[in-house]
């Protein structure tokens, strides 16, 4: 099938000066979570219909929204004006070149494969030309309602501001997301009028004109409460992003994983817990993020695409990014360890500790107020509080290596690139810039001058 996403409407209701679908939700805009969940279902092509005036293409590359524009069947067509989703997915029909179109909504975001692909399959195996995706859901206001007739078959769609007094009390909602024959789309939608109350080109039209003319049309639900709600303003974003982050959390309980509150939790991404995972409050998952048993996670960290390893304590406050953090570590609380950082295991790193694109060996400790930075170091080695790497010269960025059973002294500078040979032990409030040979004590110390005040 083809998949087209309508994301060229004004957004004017979010009242915003970025386009709606670029707005995010979980950590990623609206337009990543659909391709992505697009992809997924392995169509022939996927269509983004864009309003004119938003370059969605280039933001949607350049802005690191969390999207992944290699798809090589992304096709982006402009929409002139925002003359409603018929007119919308109008702009797409010479696109269009297999048998059925699945039309997703650029603001209903939350969508899951699973739904879809079920809608997909009872379409095809009933053989019918349209399928909708509808829902019953306690309060419809705003939505478009499925009218039905006695034999309850799916007669029109009719928008909340077009519906009388007993069409506003139908229930069963439109989701927007349907799956249509395209000869279908190819023949009707240029049929659909502006008449509405809102003189836009209904899709939702198309229902009445497929009914007129004896096709047939089906419904399938969706398999979550929230997977259909729609944003058209900030409020109900929120409160999307509120539904989907207790659904996560209860996804991670189901799993016997140890929450302090599930209410405190926020998972930007993919969180997989292994067995005995604690996670204290207020903390932050963005991306791919792997936590092995017995890992425990202090309040309020942030952990982004990093993998930790078994029994590693996380305490309070540390943010980790782009990182491997070996087993039996404890690291914080307040460390911040930048990308490409490697630890192995029962390293110790603690507070007010910055770690960037260094690996660590096993039984090293960095207890108190450094900064390493593009380091390699060794087993045992004890990195003494306030030490730095000084890896930047202004132009170039330059290694440390530090080997095994070295001894840093407090307060000293390593000026990169360095190389500190096994068992060195450099004195405290030192300034090196040279290499070291092994088993040498070495130190750069001003003569202490000591005078008498008057
Ligand atoms: C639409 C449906 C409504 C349904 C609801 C579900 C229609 C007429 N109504 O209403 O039945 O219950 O979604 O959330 O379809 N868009 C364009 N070009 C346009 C207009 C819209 O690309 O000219 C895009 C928007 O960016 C948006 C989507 O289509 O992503 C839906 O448009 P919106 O105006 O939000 O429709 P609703 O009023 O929410
Ligand atoms: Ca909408």
């Amino acid at each position: 099938m083809d998949i087209v996403i309508l994301a060229g409407g004004s957004g004017s209701r979010m009242n915003s000066n970025i386009a709606k679908v670029l707005q995010k939700i979980a950590g990623q805009s609206f337009l990543s979570h659909l391709i992505k969940t697009a992809k997924n279902l392995n169509p022939n092509q996927i269509v983004i219909i864009q309003a004119q005036n938003v370059d969605l293409q280039s933001l949607y590359k350049n802005e690191g929204l969390g999207g992944d524009c290699e798809f090589k069947n992304l096709v982006w067509l402009n929409q002139q004006s925002p003359k409603g989703t018929a007119d919308a997915v109008q702009i797409s029909l010479p696109a269009l070149n297999s048998e059925n179109t699945l039309i997703l909504y650029g603001d209903v975001p939350l969508i899951t494969g699973s739904t879809l692909a079920n809608l997909n399959q009872s379409h095809q195996s009933n053989n019918a030309d349209i399928t909708l995706l509808t829902k019953k859901i306690k309060n419809p206001f705003g939505y478009g309602r499925i009218v039905r007739n006695k034999k309850n078959e799916i007669i029109k769609i009719c928008e909340q501001k077009d519906a009388d007094e007993t069409t506003l009390k139908i229930r069963e909602i439109n989701t927007g997301l349907m799956i249509v024959k395209t000869e279908v789309l190819k023949k009707y939608l240029k049929q659909i009028k502006n008449n509405g109350a809102q003189k836009e080109y209904y899709l939702t039209d198309i229902i009445e004109l497929a009914v007129l003319n004896n096709l047939k049309i089906d419904s399938t639900n969706p398999n979550l409460k929230f997977e259909v709600d729609g944003v058209n303003s900030q409020f109900q974003l929120e409160k999307l992003e509120r539904k989907f982050q207790k659904y996560k959390a209860n996804q991670l309980l189901l799993k016997n994983t140890t929450l302090l509150d599930k209410k405190r939790i926020d998972i930007r991404g993919n969180l997989t817990c292994n067995k005995d995972v604690v996670i204290d409050i207020n903390c932050i998952f963005e991306g791919e993020v792997k936590l092995d048993d017995g890992v425990k996670i202090g309040a309020n960290c942030i952990i982004k695409n990093s993998h930790i390893q078994k029994n590693t304590q996380i305490l309070p406050n540390s943010i980790i990014e782009n990182s491997t953090i070996g087993q039996n570590n404890s690291i914080g609380p307040f460390a911040r360890i930048r990308p490409e950082t490697n630890t192995q295991d029962n390293v110790k790193i603690g507070n007010f500790v910055e770690v960037k694109k260094s690996t660590i060996n096993s039984e090293s400790k960095l207890n108190h107020l450094s900064y390493v930075g593009d380091s390699q170091i060794g087993k045992r080695v004890n990195i003494g509080a306030g030490v730095i790497t000084c890896n930047y010269d202004g132009t170039k960025k330059h290694q440390s290596i530090i080997d095994d059973d070295c001894f840093i002294g407090s307060g000293s500078q390593l000026i990169a690139p360095i190389h500190l040979a096994k068992n060195t032990l450099v004195g405290a409030g030192s300034s090196l810039n040279k290499d070291t040979d092994e088993n040498t004590l070495n130190l750069t110390r001003a003569t202490l001058v000591s005078k008498k005040r008057r």
